[in-house]
């Protein structure tokens, strides 16, 4: 197989109607992508198998769907107003502007992402020094020194009906955790958690980016799916590495490889978290290894901080240990969009596979297939018959009226047989069925395995079985 290059993949996204990038009739807008048919049911299998282990697997997690908007103290509070913000560069010739820490690693310094603007300044000054310190883009040596750049994206809802003044900005959430924390008393005296406990969302954020690049890996507006476990300090240690285990198991357990993924420890941590670990995934399409999840113990700092600028107590009062406090936080926090271009880059193949025409002249051609997990497949199973011939074509829709009531199938009688089949391992169909001249007579079908291409007969009757087992 030919290397998996973030342009192939884009590409290949596009082509399939997997990811379309936003607004292109009018030029684009930068860092926003929109999901097309295939995307969009991928993108859900992905989020409702994460939400499966939360719920179905678990006891201890409950859900929320919170609002994007929330009340502006929410961020200033949370320290996001203050401190959420990258490093920037600007090129005073061409324009182009870069995040500092991503323009010093093309220079070959690797520097943490939380490193401080004076850190980052150094670094920027050694290289100027040295006279190697370049725009990517114009080559000019006339860059600006860094400086700090929100990533908060400001919206202008709001009025004096609300209590809010000009100066207040309702901002488009940065992240989903806050409605978490800001719904934690409702949940506590609403369902009566037993402690501790988890509450888990997934959802839209907003950042500005200074540069939204490398496809859906970094854009402005993306989902991530949060989970806030709330428990007793002494236990930090231990839920620790109950979560950091939980999740790495989620990922071997739909396909990816242990060799694929690492542990990253932040030596530099964010304002509010006291531990922090990132599982990074070896992207072929980015040429190495890229944070998909962040796990953080987060303290009492939320809590505390809501509690500080609401005036409203956030405790918890644990019968068990006759103990009031304010709870710890355990963070897991994925990135949906990321998770999506980690799956696809993990799934993508290209096999050469040999065909014959119909003078018996071989041919070689290159096979692309999707080895998704069936679970995450966007469509589960294909229905064709064999040749558009009425009998086939009413027995083929007999089928798939059949089977479409329970899993999302597609029915397809355009072009070659061998056509169809590739156009399904191209969307990573798992299974396709054929009706033929047999299945008129013994109401059997041929299974087409997408993998290993292996065909077997079974009777119709026996497919709801069938797929039971092997899809879900
Ligand atoms: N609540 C903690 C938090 O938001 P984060 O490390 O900033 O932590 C968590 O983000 C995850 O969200 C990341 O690991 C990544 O998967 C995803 N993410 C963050 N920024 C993103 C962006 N601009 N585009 C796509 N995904 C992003």
């Amino acid at each position: 197989m030919q290397k998996l290059t973030l342009e192939k993949l884009t590409s290949f996204c596009k082509t399939r109607g997997f990811v379309y990038p936003s607004s292109e009739i009018y030029g684009g807008l930068g860092g926003i992508y929109d999901y097309g048919h295939y995307g969009y049911l991928l993108k859900e299998n992905i989020k409702n198998a994460w939400i499966k282990s939360m719920i179905q697997d678990r006891d201890d997690v409950t859900l929320l769907d919170s609002a994007i908007f929330m009340h502006p103290k929410t961020w200033i509070a949370s320290g996001h107003v203050d401190s959420f913000d990258d490093p920037m560069v600007d090129c005073k010739n061409c324009k182009f502007r870069y995040r500092a820490d991503h323009l010093l690693e093309e220079f070959g310094v690797e520097i943490d992402d939380k490193a401080s603007i004076d850190e980052i300044n150094a670094e920027l000054d050694a290289l100027r020094h040295s006279g190697t310190l370049k725009c990517p883009n114009c080559g000019s040596k006339d860059l600006t020194a860094a400086r700090r750049f929100s990533l908060m994206v400001k919206s202008n809802l709001g009025s004096t009906i609300d209590q809010l003044t000009n100066e207040d900005v309702v901002y488009l959430r940065p992240e989903t955790c806050g409605g978490i924390y800001l719904e934690y008393k409702n949940i506590v005296e609403s369902l009566h958690p037993k402690f501790p406990f988890g509450i888990a969302q997934v959802g839209k954020a907003f950042r500005n980016e200074i540069v939204a690049r490398q496809f859906i890996y970094r854009t402005r507006e993306f989902e991530q799916m949060e989970m806030q476990y709330f428990h007793h300090p002494d236990d930090t240690k231990q839920k620790y590495e109950e979560w950091k285990q939980f999740r790495w198991n989620w990922y071997l357990e739909y396909g990816i490889p242990e060799n694929k993924l690492q542990w990253y420890k932040h030596e530099k941590l964010a304002h509010y978290a006291t531990d922090a670990y990132d599982i990074k995934y070896k992207f072929d399409s980015l040429d190495g290894f890229a944070e998909v999840e962040g796990i953080h113990a987060r303290g009492n700092w939320d809590l505390s901080q809501h509690s500080k600028y609401s005036g409203i107590k956030l405790e918890f009062f644990d019968s068990d240990r006759n103990e009031k406090f304010i709870p710890h936080i355990m963070e897991t926090s994925a990135g949906l969009n990321r998770l999506f271009m980690m799956f696809l880059d993990n799934a993508y193949s290209e096999q050469e596979i040999v065909t014959k025409d119909n003078n018996g002249n071989e041919k070689k051609d290159i096979r692309i297939l999707l080895r998704l997990d069936p679970r995450l497949s966007p469509i589960k199973v294909a229905i064709l018959p064999l040749m558009k011939k009425t009998a086939l074509v009413t027995k083929a829709k007999e089928v798939f009226n059949h089977l479409k009531k329970l899993y999302i199938c597609e029915y397809d009688e355009s072009g070659s047989i061998g056509k169809r089949y590739r156009r399904q391992d191209e969307i990573g169909t798992p299974y396709c069925i054929t009706i033929d001249y047999q299945t008129l007579e013994d109401d059997s079908v041929t299974i087409r395995d997408r993998d290993s291409m292996n065909q077997e007969r079974i009777n119709v009757n026996e497919l709801r079985g069938y797929f039971t087992e092997s899809i879900f």
